[in-house]
């Protein structure tokens, strides 16, 4: 008999798993998947660990988090400075004063400034209808066609156009030099990837892969009073009210073995709606390894139906809307917790993923 059978060994379960288990708890974590990790899962490819489904980059300003990450695994000073390419020309991210020298040959704050003031005009008196004007009224005409425009309609598969002014409520400038995505005081990745972390975090607790709560539960609900649920809210009731939309995303890995620096950096963003894929991602350069091959991700965003891997919530009304029945209903299961990104429907970064686990898990020892 165990005290929590945890369904997910993502952060979320991982997280509940280690501390239930140093409270003296008997755990017993299920993973539908062949690996732990959940969406962070690293894969070790000849001293490369790939980041399978998407890059992670762990950043934030919570210390007491990044203290216990850290008391897992080593985390190496990675600041994470992507590249817009566009037309064959790149351009550095976030939009700062790189960028502008880039786009106009600026030097100064104030010459930037200028630009983007005036360029903003053209939405002088005009309330934004969609998330094109939404856009341009932010940051003006050539900031938003060359680097944001392509990439978002790629990320939605619909034309700014169409898509409504509220996805897009700031777009920071940063009127420095200074090409750190992130504006957290700690970043990093942990040396020898997320698995290895997590793997740790795990340590001592039993765990079962291949192993479908939801199609297998009459064989396993007798072997714990208590579950605690990160998967699916919605699949979780057998889509009673119909399934909550996600994005999904398509991931192309290529190895090559005899180049050694495909690209020169982690991430780099292709904002033409011409290119099929929004993001490459060459793994090595997160962690600075040494080898002669190498291997990179090419990102093509999908659309998702019942069955696809789920990526990104639309948090839109109707979800949202949607969400809300589940959540009344999961309310009621009393032995059930439900925690985490797909059983909240909700973006998490992993930090906060981390901290809703601890609070979670603080109420049950
Ligand atoms: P997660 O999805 O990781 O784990 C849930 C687990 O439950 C899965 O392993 C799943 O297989 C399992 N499961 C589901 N149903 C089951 C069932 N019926 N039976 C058994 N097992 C079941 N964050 C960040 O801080 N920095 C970053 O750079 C990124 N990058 C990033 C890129 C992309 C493309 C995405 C989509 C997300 C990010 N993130 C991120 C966010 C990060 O991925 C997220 O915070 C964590 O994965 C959330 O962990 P969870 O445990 O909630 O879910």
């Amino acid at each position: 008999m165990y005290d929590y059978i945890i369904v997910g060994a993502g952060l979320f379960g991982a997280v509940c798993a280690n501390k239930l288990h140093n409270a003296g708890k008997r755990v017993l974590v299920i993973e539908k998947r062949s690996h732990i990790g959940g969406n962070a899962y690293t894969e070790d490819n000849d001293g490369i660990h790939v980041h399978k489904y998407g890059a992670h980059i762990f950043h934030t300003n919570d210390k007491e988090i990044w203290e216990y990450v850290n008391s897992f695994a080593e985390f190496n000073r990675f600041t994470n400075s992507p590249l817009a390419c566009y037309k064959d020309k790149l351009y550095n991210l976030p939009f700062n004063m790189n960028t502008f020298y880039q786009l106009w040959g600026v030097k100064t704050p104030l010459e930037a400034q200028l630009i983007i003031d005036e360029q903003k005009k053209e939405m002088d008196g005009i309330e934004p209808k969609n998330l094109e004007e939404q856009a341009i009224l932010l940051v003006g005409r050539d900031v938003y066609e060359i680097l944001i425009k392509g990439y978002t309609e790629k990320q939605w598969g619909r034309s700014a156009t169409s898509l409504p002014p509220f996805i897009i409520k700031r777009i920071p400038f940063r009127m420095t030099y200074d090409n750190n995505y992130f504006s957290d005081r700690y970043q990093g990745i942990p040396i020898g990837g997320y698995t290895r972390l997590i793997q740790n975090m795990l340590d001592g607790v039993d765990i079962c892969l291949n192993f479908d709560f939801l199609k297998e539960k009459e064989s396993i609900l007798n072997q714990a009073s208590k579950i605690i649920y990160t998967g699916p809210i919605d699949e979780y009731f057998d889509y009673k009210f119909g399934p909550l939309e996600y994005r999904s995303i398509k991931f192309e890995h290529e190895r090559y073995d005899n180049i050694e620096n495909y690209q020169g950096n982690a991430v780099i963003n292709y904002t033409e709606r011409s290119v099929p894929y929004t993001r490459i991602i060459e793994h090595k350069h997160f962690e600075q390894i040494s080898t002669e091959h190498t291997i990179i991700t090419k990102e093509y965003p999908a659309e998702w139906r019942v069955g696809d891997e789920p990526y990104y919530p639309v948090n839109d009304e109707k979800n949202m809307r949607l969400f809300k029945l589940y959540r009344d209903l999961s309310n009621k299961e009393e032995h059930v917790i439900f925690g985490g990104r797909l059983a909240e429907y909700k973006y998490y970064d992993m930090h906060q993923v981390i901290r809703s686990a601890l609070q979670t898990v603080s109420g049950l020892i």
